[in-house]
């Protein structure tokens, strides 16, 4: 798959088939991770692999507690994933937005890689709305920086709109400077 295949059918995944993902396509969607750009080349993560259901229900279990109905349903989403990252930030001299900017980068290759290998995908932010307790399960130190589920599916979501480009650029060409 060309890379522009892969940006363009990549989708937010939130319902997967019970089908185990192999190791070997595990270890290639983390080593997609591992070579997005850091600032500094700091490479700030670190990853709990959950392939273990009783833990991805201890988790889902922990964010169903919240009141707010998409929360709920990342946590519907969470348990029936075949496998879970959580990521967590390692601890570096990085500004908090160098350091989310590089795990921006982390997460995407890692979504992008698991497109190529026709495995659904889900960025989840809303881990972050119980990150003490997740950090009690994991007896984990270092702050949360958000989760990925990973899973095999048979749905096809259409994609999610987006702005329009001239809405959201300005050129700068010859003949419009900065005054
Ligand atoms: C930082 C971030 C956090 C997100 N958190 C969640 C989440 O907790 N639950 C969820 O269902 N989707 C989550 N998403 C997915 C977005 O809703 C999705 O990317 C967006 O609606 C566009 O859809 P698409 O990914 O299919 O193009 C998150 C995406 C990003 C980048």
């Amino acid at each position: 798959m060309q890379i522009q295949e892969a940006i363009e059918k990549r989708r937010s995944i939130r319902h997967y088939v019970d089908k185990k993902i192999k190791e070997e396509d595990i270890a290639r969607i983390l080593k997609a991770g591992t070579l997005a750009p850091s600032a500094h080349n700091k490479q700030p993560w670190f990853i709990h692999v959950v392939e273990n259901q009783k833990t991805k229900e201890q988790i889902a279990d922990i964010l169903m507690q919240k009141e707010d109905e998409s929360i709920k349903n990342t946590a519907r989403i969470m348990k029936e994933a075949s496998v879970l990252f959580i990521i967590f930030e390692e601890k570096t001299d990085l500004s908090v937005k160098m350091q989310h900017q590089s795990i921006g980068a982390f997460m995407e290759n890692m979504c992008l890689e698991a497109t190529e290998l026709g495995i659904g995908s889900l960025w989840i932010g809303h881990i972050l709305e119980v990150e003490k307790e997740i950090k009690e399960l994991f007896h984990e130190k270092r702050k949360v920086a958000c989760a990925l589920a990973l899973g095999y599916t048979e749905v096809n979501p259409s994609p999610r709109p987006r702005k329009n480009l001239k809405d959201m650029i300005q050129i700068h060409d010859d003949e419009e400077e900065v005054e």
